[in-house]
Formats: C-alpha cells, sequence, structure tokens
C-alpha cells in the first residue's frame, strides 16, 4: 500500500464534482453546477480576436511566462481593478490558475497543520478543501442575509487560540446568493482590527450584479485597504469570460506577496500564457463591458423567473432570499427536514441540485440546498423548480 500523506487524509471527493457525474445523463435538468451556460461564451468575439493578432503575440501566448503574470495583463487587470477603486498601483497583483489557485496559495502560505481558519457557515467548497489540505482547523459562522455574524467574529477575535484566516466572499456568496451589507463589511472590519488575522476577500462574481443600485455595496473592503488589517483579494475571470481559461488573480501586500510568488513558482511556475494572452485582448478590446452586461442581463432573467416559480411554488416556512446578482439561490427548509431525502425524490422525476451539507465546514447541517440558475434555460426552470418544491411538500408532510 503506498504511504499517502496524512494532509490528504481529510480531503474528500467534492459531492458536487460527483453530481456532475449524474448531470450527464440525458434528460437531467440541473440546478448543482456553478458554472456559467456554454451558450453565453464569447467564442466568436474571442475567434476573431485572436485571429487578428500578430505572430509575436501568438508566440508568446505558447511560451512559458513570467511566475506573476504577463505585464501586458498585469497592466490592463490592473487598470480594471483599479476602475472598481482597489490599490493595484500600492500593492501587488498576481495572476493565478483560477482563483481556486490563489485561495489554495494563501492556504499554503499562512497554514501549519492545527492553525485555525473562520470561515462562513456555509461556505465555498473549493476554500473549504483548500485550508483542509493544509490541515487547518476550521470554525464556521453563521451567515444572515446582510453578512457573517458579528457576534460570533468578536467571539473568534478575542480567542485566546486566535484563527490565523477569516475568509469569506463578501459578492453574491457561493452558495448562500447573499450581497454583505455595508454596515456588515464595516463591522467586520472594526472586529478584526489589529487582530492579527488575515482577511481573504474572495470577489469571484462582483461583477454580475442585477442591479445597478447595488453597485456602493460592492466596493470591495480591500479598497478601503483599512489600517490594522491584511486584506489579501482574489478574483476570477471564470464568469466574466470562462473557467476553461483557469484565469484568477490575488492582490496582496508586497509581504504577503512575495511569499506567494515562491509558493506559485513551485505549483506550476505560470498560470497559462495563451489564456492570458486572450483574457489581455479582451480587456484592452473593450469587449468584456458588453460582454459582462449580456451575461448580467441573461443571469439576472433566469434569477427572477427561478425567484418567481419559488414564490408560488414553495411552502411558505421554506426561508429564502431573492439574489440580486451572482448564480444561487439558498434554501433553508424546516430545521428537521434533510435535504437529502428531497434531492432523492427529485432525482427520481430527473432534476438534481446541492444539498447544504457540501458546504458545511463541519458537513453536519442539511436542512438546506443550493439552487443554481446560471446553466438552465427558462423552460428548464420552469419544468425543474415544481418538481423540487413538490418534493419538498412530499418530504415535509412525512414528519
Ligand atoms: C466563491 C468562489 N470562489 C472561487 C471560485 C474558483 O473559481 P476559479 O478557480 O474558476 O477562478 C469559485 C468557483 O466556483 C467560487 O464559487
Amino acid at each position: 500500500m503506498p504511504r499517502f500523506s496524512s494532509s490528504i487524509s481529510s480531503l474528500r471527493s467534492s459531492e458536487i464534482r460527483d453530481l456532475m457525474k449524474l448531470v450527464t445523463r440525458p434528460g437531467i435538468i440541473s440546478f448543482a453546477g456553478g458554472m456559467p451556460d456554454n451558450d453565453l461564451f464569447p467564442i466568436s468575439e474571442v475567434d476573431e480576436l485572436f485571429g487578428r493578432l500578430d505572430v509575436l503575440k501568438k508566440q508568446q501566448a505558447f511560451q512559458y511566462g513570467p511566475t506573476p503574470g504577463l505585464p501586458s495583463l498585469l497592466e490592463s487587470l490592473g487598470e480594471f481593478l483599479a476602475a472598481r477603486g482597489l490599490p493595484t498601483e500600492r500593492e501587488r497583483l498576481m495572476i493565478t490558475t483560477g482563483s481556486q489557485q490563489a485561495i489554495s496559495i494563501l492556504a499554503r502560505a499562512f497554514l501549519d497543520p492545527g492553525d485555525r481558519v473562520l470561515v462562513e457557515n456555509p461556505c465555498f467548497i473549493g476554500a473549504l478543501s483548500a485550508f483542509k489540505s493544509c490541515q487547518a482547523e476550521l470554525t464556521g459562522l453563521s451567515v444572515d442575509k446582510e453578512g457573517i455574524s458579528i457576534g460570533d467574529l468578536d467571539v473568534e477575535a478575542n480567542s485566546t487560540d486566535p484563527a490565523k484566516l477569516l475568509y469569506i466572499t463578501p459578492y453574491f456568496h457561493n452558495p448562500g446568493g447573499i450581497l454583505y451589507s455595508m454596515e456588515r463589511k464595516r463591522r467586520l472590519v472594526e472586529t478584526l482590527a489589529w487582530k492579527d488575522i488575515v482577511l481573504i476577500e474572495d470577489d469571484a462574481y462582483g461583477e454580475l450584479y442585477f442591479y445597478e443600485e447595488d453597485k456602493p455595496h460592492l466596493k470591495p473592503i480591500k479598497a478601503e485597504n483599512p489600517e490594522g488589517l491584511d486584506v489579501c483579494y482574489t478574483g476570477s475571470f471564470s464568469k466574466i469570460l470562462g473557467p476553461g481559461l483557469r484565469l484568477g488573480w490575488l492582490l496582496a501586500s508586497e509581504e504577503i506577496y512575495e511569499r506567494c510568488e515562491l509558493i506559485k513558482q513551485s505549483y506550476d511556475a505560470c498560470s497559462p500564457s495563451f489564456t492570458q494572452v486572450i483574457a489581455d485582448e479582451f480587456i484592452r478590446s473593450g469587449q468584456i463591458f458588453p460582454y459582462m452586461e449580456r451575461v448580467r442581463t441573461e443571469y439576472r432573467k433566469r434569477a427572477l423567473l427561478m425567484g418567481d416559480i419559488l414564490e408560488a411554488t414553495l411552502p411558505t416556512d421554506v426561508a429564502w432570499t431573492r439574489p440580486r446578482g451572482g448564480f444561487y439561490i439558498w434554501l433553508a427548509l424546516p430545521e428537521h427536514i434533510d435535504a437529502s431525502e428531497v434531492l432523492e425524490l427529485s432525482l427520481e422525476d430527473g432534476v438534481v441540485f446541492v444539498i447544504g451539507k457540501t458546504f458545511d465546514p463541519q458537513g453536519r447541517r442539511n436542512n438546506t440546498l443550493r439552487l443554481s440558475y446560471c446553466n438552465t434555460d427558462a423552460s428548464q426552470i420552469e419544468r425543474g423548480i415544481p418538481i423540487i418544491a413538490s418534493a419538498i411538500k412530499k418530504v415535509m408532510n412525512r414528519y
């Protein structure tokens, strides 16, 4: 028997990835995945962009590049992020292989076995895996519709065994769908100031807002760079261009950046030059702006439709909120209801989603579930949601 490392023993296969195998069953309606709709990818735009490049650029696309990213993309992305108020001049920007890699690098930079990490409960599963693979101890803090519980955070921030990191997804949370209020972010910063807990601010979905009036709420904490708090900001091209590019980014202070660059060298030397060239051209040509507008409009339409059908079909004791951006709606069933039973019934009728336990750092709470509207068209939403609502009612009637 090969002697595997102890650090991988705590990893379990992602239930989402396992579900993806089911999703390929013909005819199944999937509200499970968090991936953009294939039909929305900017294929012809990118075809044309690449075709227009000169030979030198195309050669660069096939070549290794610098570990922190191609200078041209660092410049164009830097300007793109600066427009959101991010301090790309004062701090250091690094291109990563998806923002998943940015989170993994940060985990590696800070965590020794047994170190504590504070996460939201529910929490993005990729972040949970990154922290677990460093053998960290995870503590989930509850989340309501304005963000993480400040009461819970205050207790942890003053603990005698302080955590090293706090990981949050304040902008259209995965899986919770919520957008943090400005007040909650202000109190979070106040609570963490001078506590020596590094904040990872994951902004994978911030550009997918549905309502212009929410823009002030989308200003990252990193844009304030508050005194007494190290903020590491991560983002991604996955939802605003395509996850197949495998490109994300990390914005951090010089000190943190330097450690992260060393780690990235050991992971993959550099992120794909090919897709960095494409992403750079996509920004420089200005195409990224109409494209983001197009996807916002489409996802908003789907979110509204799913919301209308949920409103019409769900029992009133199921709690949920209409999303204001992103990909997800989170349902909380009454405490005694097990979402796995709902999934079993829904699957019989050809509909799949992800049960809440997947996103619980302790893998316990299971009266919740996540519905994605990103990868289903109107007719699938119209057919699939009533099936889930009816499965919920059937399971609730059992108890
Ligand atoms: C909250 C969140 N962060 C990060 C990621 C990682 O995305 P990627 O590695 O494709 O950039 C995802 C992917 O779904 C996500 O939902």
